[in-house]
């Protein structure tokens, strides 16, 4: 009786204990991930793991050791790598960061949101972590609210978006570097102990040497279908830094966020900071699986017009570059319309009358139409094209000056640049600086002037040529220069935001000379981004591919054009795999050529751009392991796919494994974009067989020699 009165009071207590506990924790879910934390009993926030709904990875003491702090800050006891780093207004260059509560809300089915008050005890300086999960898309969205209640400025030092901790044997990190011309580069390396930081220092359109996206690989290198992977992307166009930290217990720290390199910020009293959001997302089944989440999250939340595809324009950048007038770009239209476009899109060149833009020497800031090259205008133009059954869309270049222009001969003070420095010009130009009111003012007001007097414009691409390497502002004070480049962010991100509400009917495209600004905190605002200016086929199946990671197909301006001399079949396959686009000059295609880009044209708007743009994509070879690049895209409810395979290399022809289909379902095999009164040599073509046997033998291409392609269609029959 003793006995078992003892067993019940200490199971009453073991219940007591797991209840307190779990009042102590906090869960942050999606369909297949949890990022568990709890309070310790010193009141400070603990991760106690992020990854599978089923496993934490960390220790579950009560109070577990300071290494373990989810949102870790320096100056008080803490040895690694911070997340905060803040001097207060009496000097204290420490902060300690206490729980005061939390609340999470459910914003829709789909997302949830959890804030995460803390407090320094000794100040009024708050801290709110904030984590929005979308659950089917596997993502968590994390971003942090620093609020200074001090009677001085507080100054941040480091702001990280989030710090996860991560647990696991060993790290492969795979980055996407690259320069002008070969944008998002793949590599992976394990990571050994120590910090290896991945960042920008350049300011703005900041992803010209490396995108601010990677993928983290748990217990060996990243694989397709299979494997622990985390994916994150840092929305944000600016400085960005990734610091991945792997200590001594083994655990790896990725602090993520703007890069506190000469970016200190001053708080005044009563302001917050809210740094960008970090996304995150995790899989078991691999990277594969990783790009999907990202995809369908910035279908639904992340980009413009998610599930509508994209028009096919054409592009006269790199036709004529400068080199045009009125009546060359009207006979342009006719071309346009022939090949099946559903809209010309006018680049560089079409403004500035003084310092008239006929090179890229002269006219950045001058946003009125050249009347000596465009008479009538922009309306006429675009009424043009309109009459030809057309839409008509046009290139800016909003946040830049020539020294060459009115507006720098009005304003020299506008740009961005510092006192007794020559100024550092590239490609001839200089940065508007975006901190000081009357340039935002004016960067609305060009944008506004150019759209509003005329509607015919459809279509904006939003170009920027340079970043900055002499951060100085002549409008903020001395002990402010530090704030310039994060508010330029802030104040760019608003004006597109302006754009995006007061423009809903302009499709825009996000362009930085090439893929210099391919983020999630721009892309909100734009439907496509241009890649690079590399356009050479080969070139851009690395180029796509890398970019593919994190950014859905419709987001990925893809243009056929003549760089490289590659096949045109070639070239179309490549870009009919994105946002299909070209930029060829009609008049100097033969009558054949024309036609294949016709019929090219029309196979992807009537069949094909359903299930590239909005379907699931599986990368099936790798084009930096094999002589060749596949890739498959499947409808979601996997009713159809298309196989896309180019050839790199000259290599005997292998079997190809299809993915993501439905196992039971019957496909009608069908090559297609074949070459006018040519028959397919794909032994399959025209049988159907079932997904299970697709996906299990695979199909045998027919490439063989270096830039064959082949592009597949799957039809499911019921
Ligand atoms: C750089 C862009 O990437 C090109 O496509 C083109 O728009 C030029 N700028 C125009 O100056």
């Amino acid at each position: 009786m003793v006995a078992t009165f003892g067993l019940l009071l200490l199971f009453g207590l073991i219940l007591q204990a797991v209840a307190a506990d779990d009042a102590r924790r906090i869960r942050i879910a999606t369909a297949h991930s949890a990022l568990t934390l709890l309070v310790g009993e010193d009141g400070r926030v603990y991760e106690l793991g992020y990854g599978s709904v089923n496993k934490n990875g960390f220790s579950h003491e009560r109070t577990p050791a300071r290494e373990q702090e989810f949102y870790p800050q320096a100056g008080d006891g803490f040895v690694l790598e911070p997340a905060l780093q803040a001097t207060h207004a009496d000097g204290n260059v420490s902060t300690d960061l206490i729980y005061l509560r939390h609340k999470a809300q459910v914003v829709t089915t789909n997302i949830s949101l959890t804030r995460i008050e803390l407090k320094d005890p000794a100040y009024q300086f708050f801290v709110t972590l904030c984590l929005k999960a979308y659950a089917s898309e596997d993502v968590i969205e994390q971003w942090t609210e620093i609020r200074n209640g001090e009677n001085g400025a507080v100054t941040l030092d480091r702001f990280a978006s989030s710090a996860p901790l991560l647990h696991a044997k060993e790290y492969w990190l795979t980055q996407f570097q690259g320069d002008y011309r070969r944008e998002a580069t793949l590599s992976e390396e394990k990571l050994t102990p120590g910090t290896k930081v991945l960042d920008s220092k350049i300011g703005t359109r900041a992803t010209r040497y490396r995108i601010p996206s990677f993928i983290l690989s748990l217990n060996g290198p990243a694989q397709e279908d299979s494997g622990e992977v985390f994916g994150g992307s840092l929305a944000w166009p600016g400085s960005f830094q990734m610091a991945f930290d792997v200590d001594w217990n083994n655990h790896l720290r990725a602090l993520c966020g703007i890069n506190p390199f000469g970016e200190e910020y001053h708080l005044k009293p009563g302001e917050t900071f809210t740094t960008p959001a970090m996304l995150w997302t995790w899989s078991n089944e691999g990277k594969g699986q990783v790009s999907r989440n990202f995809h369908r999250w910035a279908r639904s939340y992340g980009i413009r017009d998610g599930d509508t595809p994209r028009p096919v324009l054409l592009n006269n950048w790199e036709a004529t570059e400068f080199n045009f007038n009125e009546k060359i770009i009207v006979s342009l239209f006719d071309g346009a319309k022939e090949l099946g476009a559903d809209l010309f899109l006018l680049d560089d060149g079409w403004f500035g009358n003084a310092h008239a833009r006929t090179n890229d020497a002269a006219g950045l800031g001058d946003w009125q139409v050249n009347t000596n090259r465009l008479p009538h205008g922009l309306s006429y133009l675009a009424a043009q094209a309109n009459q030809r059954g057309i839409r008509f869309g046009i290139w800016l270049e909003p946040e830049m000056v020539d020294p060459a222009s009115d507006l720098y001969e009005l304003h020299p003070e506008w740009a961005i640049g510092q006192p007794h420095r020559a100024p550092d010009l590239f490609r001839n130009q200089l940065g508007l600086d975006l901190s000081r009111p009357a340039v935002r003012d004016f960067v609305w007001q060009s944008i506004d002037d150019t759209l509003k007097p005329n509607p015919g414009i459809t279509y904006l691409k939003w170009d920027a040529n340079r970043y900055v390497t002499q951060p100085g502002s002549t409008y903020l004070p001395a002990g402010e220069q530090s704030h310039l480049l994060v508010d330029y962010n802030f104040a760019l991100l608003n004006i597109m935001s302006q754009l995006a509400k007061n423009y809903p009917q302009v499709t825009a495209m996000l362009c930085s000379g090439g893929g210099g600004r391919v983020d999630y905190g721009a892309l909100k605002y734009f439907h496509t981004f241009w890649p690079s200016d590399n356009t050479d086929p080969r070139d851009r199946v690395f180029i796509q591919w890398g970019f593919s990671h994190f950014f859905p197909a419709i987001t990925m301006s893809d243009h056929v054009t003549k760089m490289g001399n590659r096949p045109l079949k070639f070239a179309l396959d490549v870009a009919m795999s994105g946002t299909l686009g070209m930029d060829l000059d009609v008049s100097k295609l033969s009558a054949d050529e024309r036609a294949t880009v016709a019929a090219g044209i029309a196979l992807y708007k009537n069949e094909l751009c359903d299930m590239t743009l909005r379907g699931n994509l599986y990368r099936l070879e790798s084009p930096y392991d094999h002589p060749r690049a596949a890739l498959d895209f499947v409808a979601s409810d996997g009713s159809r796919a298309v196989l896309f395979v180019y050839q790199l290399q000259d290599a005997a022809n292998k079997t190809v494994k299809l993915r993501g289909l439905d196992p039971q379902m019957r496909y009608r095999i069908d090559e297609v974009n074949l070459p006018a009164g040519e028959k397919s040599k794909l032994a399959a073509n025209g049988q159907t067989i079932d997904g299970a046997t697709l996906m299990r033998d695979g199909l045998v291409p027919p490439c063989q020699k270096e830039f064959e392609s082949s592009v597949i269609e799957l039809a499911g029959e019921k």
